[in-house]
């Protein structure tokens, strides 16, 4: 038998592919970590997973503004159902420091204090955003039940029907700031990663195998910031100006062993070996990243704009900015410490703000051409005069 068909065993599958599409233009320049989680999960897919795990785990770790937990709700909103307020499902670890809390998660058993309360890891409520998204959707079709349920509410039965009716779901859990957690909570992420279950307190079994499952892990805090921040030079990095990109992957490369050695010390030995090829190191983000990012917000407050103007059947209001105001916004919203967390704040305090006044005090109106341009060293808003060019009022 000739085995000369060669096949590209690195392609991408569909599946995969749509997600990395989906993600990628929301989340920049983190493709690595996109891809990353692509693979595992079309592995899951495929069934050819070892079987009984939970769909996906991963340990998102860096610096922090870089996009993780923006990625773990855009791949929610992929996977789960796309809506605005993303669809997952998150535990704040630090909140989790003491045993007592921890076993609040799963609950008490029959007869003890607290087990009256649903636990927080109950079924319905790690399944709960893409069960209400199929029942909308159900409930839609067949007015009669919807008729049924307003009458009846709150129907429990009916709710545990449904649920049985529209299984399976997929759900993306998070778990923040997973050091921070009391060794409990530690024990469970085990079972729940291994088994793809846990037990609840009533005897009851909460399944995740269509779960994927993120811990994020904010390492090496102070040591990564300071060697973000460049306080640190005993690793023998290269300066900034010198070699930007060596340097960018000599921190990467520190903040991953720093994750491991945190993870080791924190964690049981069963739970590294499980977690150890999952952890993704987001990557700090360059110049080019943070402007792409900015022309996303921009883009964001023009939306808004011609939101408002369609609401109020009004003519559109067209914004440009330019070059040196889009410096400014860099400058003022970017910083290596806290990476582009501020530039939303930024863009609302310097853009949307100013906007929002000139149209209160009707400097400017519908059908507008705006320009915004460094004055006095803060961007200020120019209204075009209806019948004249706007001078170098190009949006690059
Ligand atoms: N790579 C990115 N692409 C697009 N937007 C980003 C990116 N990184 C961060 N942002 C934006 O910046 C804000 C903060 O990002 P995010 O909450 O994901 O930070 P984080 O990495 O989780 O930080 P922390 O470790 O402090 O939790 C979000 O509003 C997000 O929209
Ligand atoms: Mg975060």
């Amino acid at each position: 038998m000739i085995f000369d068909q060669a096949v590209d065993s690195e392609a991408f599958g569909v599946d995969a592919q749509r997600m990395v599409d989906f993600i990628s233009p929301r989340i920049i320049g983190q493709e690595r970590a996109v891809r990353h989680i692509a693979r595992s999960v079309a592995i899951h897919d495929s069934g050819m997973a070892d079987p009984g795990g939970a769909a996906g785990v991963f340990v998102f770790a860096g610096p922090t503004g870089v996009g993780k937990t923006a990625m773990a709700e855009q791949l929610a909103r992929f996977l789960v159902t796309d809506i605005p307020h993303a669809p997952l499902t998150r535990v704040q670890c630090g909140k989790f420091k003491e045993s007592h809390r921890v076993a609040e998660l799963i609950s008490s058993p029959p007869g003890y204090v607290g087990s009256d309360k649903v636990p927080f890891l109950d079924q319905l409520n790690v399944d709960g955003p893409h069960f209400w998204a199929k029942a909308e959707e159900f409930l839609k079709r067949k007015r009669d039940v919807r008729d049924h349920l307003s009458r009846n509410k709150p129907n429990l039965k009916l709710t545990a029907q449904l649920y049985e009716h529209l299984k399976p779901y997929k759900s993306v859990i998070l778990f923040d700031e997973v050091e921070k957690a009391h060794e409990d909570l530690h024990s469970l992420l085990l079972h729940i990663i291994d088994d793809g279950e846990l037990g609840l307190g009533d005897g009851s079994l909460v399944r995740f195998e269509n779960t994927a499952i993120i811990l994020t892990c904010n390492v090496g805090g102070k040591h990564a910031q300071e060697l973000l921040s460049g306080k640190t030079h005993n690793m023998g990095f290269a300066s900034l100006e010198e070699d930007e990109g060596k340097r960018a992957k000599d921190i990467d490369e520190a903040i991953y062993r720093d994750t491991i050695a945190l993870i080791e010390q924190r964690f049981a030995p069963e739970l590294v070996g499980r977690v150890r090829n999952e952890i993704i190191v987001f990557r700090s983000l360059t110049r080019e990243h943070s402007a792409v990012i900015l022309d996303g917000l921009l883009q964001k407050v023009q939306q808004r704009l011609d939101e408002r103007a369609a609401r109020s059947r009004t003519e559109p209001i067209k914004l440009h900015f330019s070059a040196e105001v889009k410096e400014h916004l860099l400058k003022e919203g970017v910083s290596r410490t806290y990476g582009v967390r501020p530039l939303k704040h930024t863009v609302r305090k310097l853009i949307t703000l100013r906007l929002v006044n000139a149209l209160d005090s009707r400097g400017i109106a519908p059908g507008d051409e705006v320009m915004f341009r460094m004055r006095d060293g803060r961007p200020e808003v120019f209204r075009k005069p209806r019948s004249l060019p706007v001078a170098g009022a190009a949006s690059e």
